[in-house]
């Protein structure tokens, strides 16, 4: 997990590096907000044009794809993809990344290089492409009993067996097992927030199945594309 976050941050660095005509554009309108703040009444500061003209989705998403595969179709296990996730979804992840909300290796810091628009339109465009499950082996003898699992606990909120598009929870079916393993640790450490709701579910589930219950379930995602 050190290892894994090390590596994850160092790339991180490299790339945030990398986008400094964009964190400028960013400051730069963070600046305008607190001039138009502290002289409210100028009608000449709302005249003013945009610093910047907007990127398109998929112009933005490109600087995603080192990480999140074409499309958001992640290639690397402890990357979620993110392609065909709702819209509502992406934005409120990326939302809570930016604002220190949500747990994160290195989302944090790449998300506090955007503004509301561009998160806005970044999230439209992976909303619109088809999500890709990842290929991956997954034990076999154990996807039964997560599919009976996952149905008694996690369907509620976690539609189609984890695959529905549109849920506001996000895609689970098909994604890293190593990805879902560390999430789950995250939420059991009290490192990511998890709904009430849901932490009752997970609860339940480890006092009566174990940690070989969720490991089942997990074992269920990963064999769906
Ligand atoms: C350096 C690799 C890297 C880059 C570049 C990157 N991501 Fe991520 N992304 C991750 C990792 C790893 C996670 C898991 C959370 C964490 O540990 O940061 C993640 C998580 C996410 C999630 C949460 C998905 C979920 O299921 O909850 C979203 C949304 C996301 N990234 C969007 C983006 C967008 C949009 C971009 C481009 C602006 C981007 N990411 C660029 C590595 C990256
Ligand atoms: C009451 C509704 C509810 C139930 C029941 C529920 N979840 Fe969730 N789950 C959510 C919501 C909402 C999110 C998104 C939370 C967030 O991003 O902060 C989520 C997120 C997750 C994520 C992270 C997804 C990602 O892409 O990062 C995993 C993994 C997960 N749930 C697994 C489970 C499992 C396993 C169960 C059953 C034991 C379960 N959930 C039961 C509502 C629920």
């Amino acid at each position: 997990m050190q290892l894994k976050t090390f590596a994850i941050s160092a790339l991180a660095a490299t790339l945030v590096a990398g986008c400094g005509a964009n964190q400028t554009a960013v400051k730069s309108e963070a600046s305008d907000k607190g001039a138009t703040k502290s002289a409210p009444v100028k009608a000449k500061a709302k005249a003013k044009p945009a610093v910047i003209a907007g990127a398109s989705g998929a112009m933005l998403a490109s600087t995603c794809e080192g990480c999140h595969g074409t499309d958001g179709a992640s290639t690397g296990p402890a990357t979620p993809s993110i392609g065909g996730m709702s819209e509502d979804y992406l934005i409120e992840a990326m939302e809570e990344f930016r604002d220190g909300d949500t747990q994160s290796t290195i989302m944090g810091r790449i998300a506090k290089g955007y503004t509301d628009a561009e998160i806005v339109a970044m999230s439209e465009y992976y909303a619109g492409v088809d999500y890709v499950g990842v290929a991956q082996s997954a034990d076999s003898s154990t996807v039964a009993k997560g599919e009976q699992l996952h149905n008694k606990y996690c369907d509620k909120c976690h539609h189609d067996g984890g695959s529905d598009a549109s849920d506001d929870s996000g895609i689970l079916a098909g994604q890293w097992a190593p990805y879902l393993q560390y999430t789950m640790e995250d939420f059991m450490n009290g490192d990511r927030d998890v709904g009430r709701k849901m932490k009752k579910k997970m609860d339940i589930l480890l006092a009566k199945e174990g940690q070989s219950g969720l490991n089942a379930i997990i074992s269920y995602y990963s064999s769906q594309r």
